[in-house]
């Protein structure tokens, strides 16, 4: 019995660690993955990328600065509606998930 108290205890915790996605981060799944790492796209994996570095591209794609693969056009429509604070947050997000 105590076992499982001990169990159901450390559930909680790991679902309390484990970050939630943002909504926003719907719009970018089906091409990068539920778990950022799809790559069919000519993207490379975006999971567990530097916060800095998502940040930086999300906000060139934003711009229409960016076109790291000659696949932007796919990635600018996405990003162009962004706001700074839907930016952070999914870079908060995307750079947590595993590599
Ligand atoms: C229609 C498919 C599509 C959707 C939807 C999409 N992306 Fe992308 N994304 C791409 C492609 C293609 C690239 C590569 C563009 C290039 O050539 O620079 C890319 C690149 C990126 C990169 C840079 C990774 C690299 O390859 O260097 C990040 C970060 C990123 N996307 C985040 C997002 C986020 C966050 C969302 C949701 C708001 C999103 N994407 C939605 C297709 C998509």
């Amino acid at each position: 019995m105590k076992k499982l108290v001990l169990l159901i205890a450390a559930g909680c915790v790991s679902m309390a660690l484990a970050a939630e996605a943002p909504a926003i981060y719907k719009k970018c799944i089906s091409c990068h993955g539920v778990d950022g790492k799809k790559t069919s796209f000519g993207n490379d994996a975006i999971a567990g990328m530097p916060k800095a570095t998502l940040i930086e591209d999300l906000k060139g794609y934003r711009a229409k600065t960016l076109n790291r693969h000659g696949k932007a056009n796919l990635m600018n429509p996405n990003a162009a509606n962004l706001t700074d604070e839907q930016i952070e947050e999914l870079a908060t997000y995307i750079s947590g998930l595993a590599k």
